[in-house]
């Protein structure tokens, strides 16, 4: 079969955004409009695809992966036909092309391989939808026979015209050969002096073109973004699909409009996710997982039945089986907490290893550490892993028991079953069953003379 090219519109403003940011950078689910477009191209297995950029193109460039694309810049934006044609030279002859839009960004992989799955040398694939107001669209003119004839913009469009509600996506299929002959040939007599894209249907209508129209299964995944109101509504939109996906997968939501994934959730049966919980990025979540309210999970993966309460922020972390986090847990990268471990309220980790049943209930800070087996960390206790220039480790044989407000000073190590004194400064390795103290010593002065207020 011919290969299959994709030409991505996105040279235009978006004024109505109101943003220094052009507007397919603007994200839905926590990932820029116009990345979403170009992973729907890669899904499709585009041969090429040829991204067409002018406002803000430096800035489009900058933040886009672009190992695969051919940006082609339209310096002017002289309209949808002008954009197209830009990218023509880049199309080889016996291409498929299909055209998106860089702020149309939802639309299924499923909708597209319909559109394109159509076409061939004599036929247009065109994705067309109906709306209860078509206000603002493209309208699709069909003939008393049902063809399509034609496209009329909102402004060019008569009286009766403007009552169709089947209007055009924008999206369409067809060859390069038919492009290179047609976009040579547009013209701007039009009320906007653009060249329109939607003139070449008419052209292939004089030539005998099968147009072959499909529509998306929902609505909003032709909406395209104008504005921030319409934004907001996609991107709730994508939230109640992800929340439906998760549901029929087994797990419940307290409320399937209060979570948002940004990123991709996958999760076990009987996993509880209460409200208001946001995943970011690759995050695994399996059996019987209990999420409390407020968390924020990003890049981690939770084994089976632990349970994050309130929250709580996991960021870079693996979570071991029956593990109890939370609440008001920080979890940063490279932290490693195997089965049964406990990592409780106003307790911050960074590079941590904790194992088997070790817990570390309240308010301490540990990094750059490796804690074995069932070692208990008192509350306020402190990795000191850092002098100002350099990171250094501390190490917990297994059965260590570490009083409150024990600070740490790695490097240092402690062997197994050592207990530390509470608030004590360790800045020497403790051997195997040892107790250390390092605190001052303690002094009680009897019949001390209080102190009196002055006359
Ligand atoms: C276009 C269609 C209309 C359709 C509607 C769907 C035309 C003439 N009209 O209208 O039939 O119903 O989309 O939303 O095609 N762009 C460029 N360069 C340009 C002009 C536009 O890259 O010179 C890009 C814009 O950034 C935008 C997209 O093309 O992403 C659509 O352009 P826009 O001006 O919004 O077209 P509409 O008037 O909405
Ligand atoms: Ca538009």
């Amino acid at each position: 079969m011919s290969p299959l090219h994709v030409v991505i519109l996105a040279a235009g403003q978006g004024s109505r955004m109101k943003s220094a940011l052009p507007k397919v950078l603007h994200p839905v689910a926590g990932k820029p409009m116009l990345h979403h477009v170009i992973d729907r191209a890669r899904d499709l297995g585009a041969a090429g695809i040829h991204t067409v950029i002018g406002h803000g193109a430096d800035h489009v460039k900058a933040i886009t992966p672009a190992d695969d694309l051919n940006w082609v810049l339209q310096a002017q934006q002289l309209g949808t036909g002008h954009a197209v044609a830009q990218a023509l030279p880049a199309l080889p002859d016996d291409a498929r092309v299909l055209v998106l839009y860089g702020d149309v960004p939802l639309t299924t992989t499923a909708t597209l391989e319909r559109l394109i799955g159509q076409l061939d040398d004599s036929t247009l694939g065109l994705l067309t939808v109906t709306l209860d107001n078509p206000e603002g669209y493209g309208r699709i003119v069909r003939d008393d026979a049902g063809k399509v004839t034609a496209i009329v913009e909102q402004k060019d469009a008569s009286a009766a015209q403007k009552n169709i509600t089947e209007v055009n996506t924008g999206i369409l299929a067809v060859s390069a050969m038919h492009l290179k002959s047609w976009l040579p040939a547009l013209s701007n007599s039009n009320a906007q002096r653009e060249y329109y894209l939607t003139d070449i249907i008419a052209m292939a209508g004089k030539e005998e073109l099968t147009i072959a129209v499909s529509q998306p299964s929902d609505p909003f995944e032709v909406q395209g973004v104008n504005n921030r109101i319409q934004l907001a509504q996609l991107e709730r939109w994508y939230q109640r699909r992800q929340a439906e996906r998760l549901m029929t997968e087994g797990a419940t939501l307290a409320d399937p409009d209060r979570i948002d994934v940004r990123g991709n959730l996958r999760v076990g049966q009987d996993v509880m996710i209460d409200v208001n919980v946001v995943f970011e990025g690759e995050v695994d979540v399996a059996e019987g997982v209990v999420i409390g309210p407020g968390c924020v999970i990003r890049n981690s993966r939770i084994a089976t039945g632990a349970v994050i309460h309130a929250h709580s922020v996991i960021d870079g972390a693996e979570i071991g089986a029956s593990a109890q986090i939370g609440p008001f847990a920080r979890l940063r990268a490279g932290t490693r907490l195997a089965a049964n471990t406990k990592v409780g309220n106003f307790v911050e980790t960074k590079k941590a290893t904790l194992g088997e049943g070790s817990k570390i209930n309240h308010l301490s800070y540990v990094g750059d550490a490796t804690l074995g087996a069932n070692v208990n960390v008192g509350a306020g206790t402190i990795t000191c892993n850092y002098d100002g220039v350099n990171k250094f480790q501390t190490v917990l044989g297994d059965g260590v028991f570490v009083g409150s407000n024990t600070a740490l000073v790695a490097p240092v190590t402690v062997a197994e079953n050592a207990t530390i004194g509470a608030g004590s400064t360790i800045t020497q390795d403790i051997k195997a069953g040892e107790l250390a103290i390092a605190r001052g010593r303690q002094r009680n002065i009897p019949d001390w003379p209080k102190p009196k207020k002055k006359a």
